[in-house]
């Protein structure tokens, strides 16, 4: 059961162009909304998420795998920067590392992530191209809690876009990722507000 502070105190951990994160930055302008990002954590250097953070005066901290010795150490480290900022909640927003068992064992159940594909169809970096290749009609992305596997956690949420016939696997993401942008700003505001628990593999809303 989590029962977040209120704002619910979230770190957002990037990678790439952070537009998941903008909009979890737009809605936390909103009070009402019951959230605040207090820090923004990336993998690589000069990411425009990073620079998303930075314009909206959020602290923000990067760990390169590269700069260390092993992954442990990393993960590690890592998981320390997100202590720092004592989160309720941990969003991998557009993250594309794999979290380590330090990672977990300190912030598992609370850590949340968003795949571009209907799960446990198409996990892996690859889900809109997969999902394209293997023909389907429908996808959309999908919001879990964080486990040691492959975008396999508990899912909290699911939304679906069509496959349109024309579609390449990059305007297909692009259409998922206006759809998740939605999904995410939506339930982690509820998540935020309400707290949830985990039960197996479902998630209720409330304390
Ligand atoms: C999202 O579709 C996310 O699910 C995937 O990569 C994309 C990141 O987009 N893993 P952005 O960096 O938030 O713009």
């Amino acid at each position: 059961m989590l029962t977040p502070s209120a704002p619910a105190r979230l770190v957002v951990l990037v990678s790439g162009a952070g537009t998941n994160l903008q909009a979890l930055l737009d809605a936390c302008a909103d009070p009402a909304y019951g959230a605040e990002i207090v820090a923004v954590g990336a993998d690589r250097d000069g990411v425009e998420g990073l620079a998303r953070a930075e314009r909206a005066g959020v602290a923000t901290f990067v760990h390169r795998i590269a700069d260390f010795d092993s992954r442990a150490a990393w993960d590690a480290a890592l998981a320390a920067s997100v202590a720092e900022h004592a989160p309720d909640l941990v969003v991998l927003a557009g993250f594309m590392k794999l979290v380590g068992a330090d990672f977990l064992e300190r912030f598992g159940g609370r850590t949340l992530n968003t795949h571009p594909a209907l799960s446990p169809a198409f996990p892996g970096m690859r889900g809109p191209a997969d999902a394209l290749e293997y023909g389907v009609k429908v996808t959309g992305a999908t919001l879990f809690v964080v486990d040691a596997g492959v975008d396999t956690g508990v899912i909290v949420a699911q939304t679906t876009v069509p496959v349109e016939d024309d579609d390449t696997a990059e305007s297909l993401h692009d259409r998922i990722k206006v759809a998740e942008r939605s999904m995410l700003v939506d339930v982690v505001g509820r998540l935020s507000r309400e707290g949830f628990t985990v039960d197996g593999r479902r998630v209720r809303f409330g304390a």
